[in-house]
């Protein structure tokens, strides 16, 4: 996936879309530092830190750490490798940390209760400093559109180019497929698993952790969150001391 991540024409890389999402950041981050759960090639890591936010960030994937790595400015991200749901950055060298966040739908890669319910405990609550804020961007299962007795929704076709997501809706497992005929006439196929949740399991998930809810949008546009969104932005955050 490193390879070819940065080349996507999915939405998320445009740049006024990654312009908004560092703009509600950084006001969120209020001054202080934050943590990236899977920050990946720094898409957004990068341009946050280029905003005067020192980011460090949590990251399993030696290949996409690279890339990171390669970009100017990525010397300046510091890394923990490992799994987001257990990983500890070092508090005192790398925080304390105002604001802890995951993009682009990363936290449904855990594709577990338990190590969604871990995040929230040890990625969120251990690493937030009392005040802190951790937004997390996630979509709304689409499973209004599956049709009766099928299980997948398409969401991008052609050209060269399909990709869809299969639902379990007993084990709220899903599965994107993507397919791509590269320029030499080649294809290739790639699956991501992840686990889908309604807005709801979350906020009871988080609970335990301490932390509370203090907004959710529809997006970073912080459009109120309604039933015809198809993506949402819970905002929560550790009390203060
Ligand atoms: C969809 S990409 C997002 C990358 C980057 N945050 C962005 O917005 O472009 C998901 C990233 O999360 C990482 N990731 C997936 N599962 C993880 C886990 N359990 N712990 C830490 N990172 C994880 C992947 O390696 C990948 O870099």
């Amino acid at each position: 996936m490193a390879e070819r991540y940065d080349e996507s024409s999915g939405p998320e890389f445009r740049a006024d879309a990654i312009a908004r999402t560092v703009d509600v950041l950084a006001e969120l981050a209020g001054g202080g530092k934050a943590l990236e759960l899977g920050v990946g090639t720094g898409r957004i890591a990068l341009p946050l830190a280029r905003r005067g936010v020192p980011v460090h960030g949590i990251e399993p994937s030696r290949a996409m750490v690279r890339r990171l790595r390669a970009e100017p400015g990525g010397e300046s991200i510091g890394v923990t490798l490992g799994d987001f749901a257990t990983a500890q950055a070092d508090l005192t060298a790398d925080g304390p940390f105002a604001l802890v966040f995951p993009v682009f739908r990363t936290l449904m890669n855990l594709t577990g209760q338990e190590a969604q319910v871990a995040c929230f405990r040890t990625a969120a609550a251990a690493h937030l400093a009392p005040g802190g804020r951790f937004p997390v961007e996630a979509m709304v299962p689409e499973l209004r559109k599956i049709p009766a007795g099928q299980n997948t929704v398409p969401f991008r076709t052609g050209p060269g180019e399909w990709a869809c997501t299969a639902y379990d809706t007993v084990t709220q497992d899903a599965t994107c497929h993507y397919l791509q005929v590269i320029p030499d006439g080649r294809g290739t196929a790639r699956t991501v698993p992840f686990r889908y949740a309604w807005p709801a399991e979350p906020d009871l998930m988080t609970r335990p952790a301490g932390l509370r809810l203090r907004d959710r949008w529809d997006g970073w546009t912080r459009a109120p969150f309604t039933e015809h969104s198809t993506q949402h932005v819970p905002v929560r955050e550790k009390p203060p001391a």
